[in-house]
């Protein structure tokens, strides 16, 4: 019995776990040569679990094209992940973690960076995604 009690505890403390991504705003406008700050936040329980495995932010177009803006694994950033359409245009804004929110900063803006933003993370306690629209 006492075993019984003991494995529940640990199986629902596992499943109380959580990490939930949000956007600030599911759309964005900008004109183009302009830049735009695209914002997630997300939640944590318990609010330890800050460790990132990875992060992931893709822009996903009408016609279904799937270009990477930034990468991140284990805190380390994976330049080569980077499609070339965004070489030098994007700076993520990390200082905002701890209070569980992440700008990115894409600059010189396209028509073609129209589209769909994900942002993907995977941490300790789960994986979270959501994503935002932008309209140049
Ligand atoms: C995401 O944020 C919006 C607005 O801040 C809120 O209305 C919505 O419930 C949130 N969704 C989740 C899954 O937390
Ligand atoms: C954006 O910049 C390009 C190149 O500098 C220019 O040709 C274009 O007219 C600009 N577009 C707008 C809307 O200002
Ligand atoms: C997006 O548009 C720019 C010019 O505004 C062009 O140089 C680039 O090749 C285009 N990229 C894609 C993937 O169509």
């Amino acid at each position: 019995m006492k075993m019984i009690s003991l494995l529940l505890l640990i199986l629902s403390s596992c499943l109380c776990a959580t990490f939930v991504v949000n956007v600030t705003q599911s759309s964005y406008e900008a004109e183009e040569n302009h830049s735009i700050t695209l914002e997630w936040t997300f939640t944590t329980e318990p609010d330890s679990c800050l460790s990132f495995e990875f992060m992931i932010f893709t822009l996903i177009t009408e016609n279904k094209k799937v270009s990477v803006l930034f990468h991140e694994h284990g805190g380390v950033e994976v330049s080569q992940s980077q499609d070339k359409q965004f070489a030098g245009r994007v700076q993520s804004d990390k200082e905002l973690l701890k209070d569980g929110r992440i700008k990115l900063h894409v600059s010189k803006l396209r028509i073609n960076d129209s589209g769909l933003y994900l942002c993907e993370i995977q941490t300790d306690c789960g994986y979270g995604s959501a994503a935002c629209q932008l309209i140049v």
